[in-house]
């Protein structure tokens, strides 16, 4: 890679010495402590997914082919007939385990609900019925857009058990970023709520829906959850109660057996252009990866573990580590609703010591903000019951990784670094944690039954140092296009190197084939781990009169990975605050993608050609010095940038 700052990245982690055998007391218990499943996936990949999926799932239809794969397109255990709602709900009830926990639901104001399998069939059932008395049948869309709720969980299993696809949207996003998702899956019904609680408010969601709606021709029906119990109004023949409605459903749905590649769900997430692509994920294949990869990374006792996966439904990682991962497997987890400072600091290890949790999965930027917040709020209470930890959604320094294992983790826990995308639906390079050594800081290996090489810049391997971390074979979850797109998807992940997919990251592999992830080579921000590209910020903030042009670029920051930096020329005579255009950019996308800082220029540095060098923005931006500017059509632009940032006041 030709980057001076990849590099740095690339000698800072080979200073990285320290490493962690898994422990005797936690090898004695574990699932998988030698090889033996790397060694059998290596033999016949194909051939181990059909073994994970014959064990893990229950099938109504035996498949007659594994995969199928004609480039860029798969297919997985072609021909077999499953119900995901089936999976994880019937089939542990008629095992006789519906009275086990599936959440202990803890709302932020201190509300809890405890909910086993039964209830959540029981749920699931009646809400699936409503949803067909809405008119909602196999292969339509169905929008939600809910806070951490149990009812999140139960809209997206009752889509699963009539087959419709759920695209589910993250509260956070504002009503142009919902409408412009609806419009692209051209959803029929919208599930929202009154409102969610977030830091000891209501945010009102159901007037971002109804805003979002106005512009959403395909919407026959919005549902509304009370939650927030703020004053909303309901549109009548649109707009109805989800308790209204649940009183008045049939309570039996039994669960269709569903043909394995029937679309399970869209999810938007940011790619390099302004348009957000709805990746879309099917059914046996997909539920096959999160089993298999919940159970063996997690190292799974479902009799025993309480799981906790901190991340939102609206992302990938509550799709597959709340939702269908984990109730496949039956196990018993926490969903908690709000911010992990309220009342205080200490709220997330308060939970924690409440519920026994034995298992905690959470980003790296939460990890770092619990650093700031010091170890006296993990100290007061008894963390003693965790035995696993996991991180997943940006790269973890070394430095989070030992925080983490100490002060949360008392020196004991093995600490799973999962990485992993919206399109591939599933963890993909992990260590196992009683079979892998840790090092802090690296993923270590693909896991078995996936394949990941590092290729240089004409796409040949890399066995040592850095490069473009690829995958070298279909596996059961991956991605099966972009919703309504399938230039882009095959342009995205598979032009760039033939017969590979390309993940858009830098990788690195050390002298022992451990692997290092660097981070986004495209222009695609990792803000809290959260996907934002620089193109959607830049069209939000040229959408503005005021706003000439702008370059978006993301910068390191210490506690959220990157954070936004923007370059704004105002159009000649214009004046706008700072404030009123980071603002501007929450409505149109969402408080998530407001830049910290927006810098008013004159100019922005461009080559010759018209391109906007982002590359020396972000030099400027990180406060380095410039590398070559000889292709600047202007290199006092940017001279007259850096003046310009050492005057402005600090934003820390
Ligand atoms: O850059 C990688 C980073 O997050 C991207 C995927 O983002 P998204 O689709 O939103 O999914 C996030 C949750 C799976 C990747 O391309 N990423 C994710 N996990 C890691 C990571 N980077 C480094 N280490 C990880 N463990």
């Amino acid at each position: 890679m030709a980057d001076n700052e990849e590099h740095d990245a690339i000698d800072d982690l080979l200073l990285e010495q320290r490493k962690f055998a898994p422990t005797d007391s936690f090898k004695k218990q574990t699932l998988i402590a030698g090889t033996h499943l790397y060694d059998e996936a290596n033999q016949d990949y194909e051939a181990f997914w059909a073994r994970q999926a014959d064990e893990l799932v229950s099938w109504d239809t035996k498949w007659n082919r594994i995969c199928e794969w004609e480039l860029p397109y798969s297919k997985w255990f072609v021909g077999g007939r499953l119900n995901v709602s089936y999976n994880c709900l019937d089939r542990h009830v008629l095992a006789g385990k519906g009275d086990k926990v599936a959440f202990y639901f803890e709302g932020e104001p201190g509300d809890t609900r405890t909910i086993t399998y039964s209830d959540l069939l029981g749920e699931v059932q009646k809400f699936s019925n409503v949803l067909k008395s809405l008119g909602v049948v196999k292969g339509d869309r169905v929008n939600i857009y809910l806070p951490m709720i149990p009812e999140a969980a139960v809209a997206m299993l009752a889509c699963a058990r009539i087959g419709a696809a759920h695209s589910v949207v993250f509260g956070g996003f504002s009503a142009q970023a919902l409408a412009d998702r609806i419009n692209d899956a051209e959803a029929k019904v919208l599930i929202t709520a009154d409102g969610g609680w977030r830091r000891g408010d209501v945010f009102p969601l159901k007037q971002q829906a109804d805003e979002a709606v106005a512009t959403t021709p395909t919407i026959e029906h919005v549902v509304v959850v009370r939650r927030g119990n703020n004053a909303v109004t309901m549109k009548p023949g649109r707009d109805h109660w989800y308790h209204d409605l649940m009183v008045a459903a049939d309570p039996v749905c039994v669960a269709e057996p569903m043909d394995s590649e029937q679309l399970l769900f869209l999810l938007y997430t940011s790619g390099t252009t302004g348009k957000p692509k709805g990746i879309m994920h099917t059914t046996g294949g997909y539920l096959t990866h999160v089993s298999y990869t919940h159970k063996y990374v997690f190292d799974l006792h479902p009799e025993k573990d309480i799981f906790w996966c901190t991340a939102d439904v609206g992302w990938i990682t509550g799709h597959s580590y709340i939702v269908y991962g984990p109730l496949a497997n039956g196990a018993t987890q926490v969903m908690y609703e709000g911010v992990p400072n309220f009342p205080a600091n200490d709220r997330m290890w308060q939970i924690i010591e409440k519920y026994k949790v034995t298992i905690f999965y959470t980003a790296p930027t939460a990890i770092r903000t619990y650093m700031k917040w010091g170890t006296e709020a993990p100290g007061k209470h008894d963390l003693s019951s965790l035995r696993l930890l996991g991180s997943v959604g940006e790269p973890i320094n070394p430095e989070a990784w030992m925080w983490y294992r100490e002060h949360i983790g008392s020196n004991k826990c093995p600490i799973v670094d999962t990485w992993w995308q919206t399109e591939t639906g599933g963890i993909m390079i992990s260590p196992l944690p009683g079979a892998t050594t840790l090092k802090p800081g690296s993923a270590t290996f693909a896991l078995p039954g996936i394949g990941a090489e590092v290729v240089d810049d004409a796409g040949v391997t890399v066995l040592k140092g850095g490069g473009y971390l690829t995958l070298t074979h279909p596996w059961p979850g991956m991605l099966r296009g972009i919703w309504g797109d399938a230039e882009r998807y095959q342009e995205t992940y598979w032009s760039r190197f033939a017969g590979r997919y390309f993940a858009g990251d830098g990788a690195k592999l050390d002298d022992e084939g451990y692997l290092w992830l660097l981070g986004r080579v495209d222009d695609v921000m990792n803000v809290s781990g959260h996907r934002i590209s620089t193109t959607e910020v830049e069209s939000a903030l040229v959408s503005h009169p005021s706003v000439a042009e702008a370059a978006v670029v993301g910068a390191n920051d210490s506690t959220t990975g990157q954070a936004i930096i923007a370059y704004v020329t105002l159009v000649t005579g214009k004046e706008v605050d700072e404030q009123v255009l980071r603002n501007h950019v929450a409505t149109e996308i969402g408080a998530i993608a407001k830049p910290k800082t927006i810098y008013f220029t004159p100019d922005l540095p461009k080559t010759r050609s018209g391109k906007i060098m982002r590359r020396l923005l972000r030099d400027v931006a990180e406060g380095r010095n410039l590398g070559d500017t000889t292709t600047l059509a202007d290199a006092n632009v940017v001279l007259e940038l850096q003046k310009r940032i050492a005057d402005a006041p600090s934003e820390d």
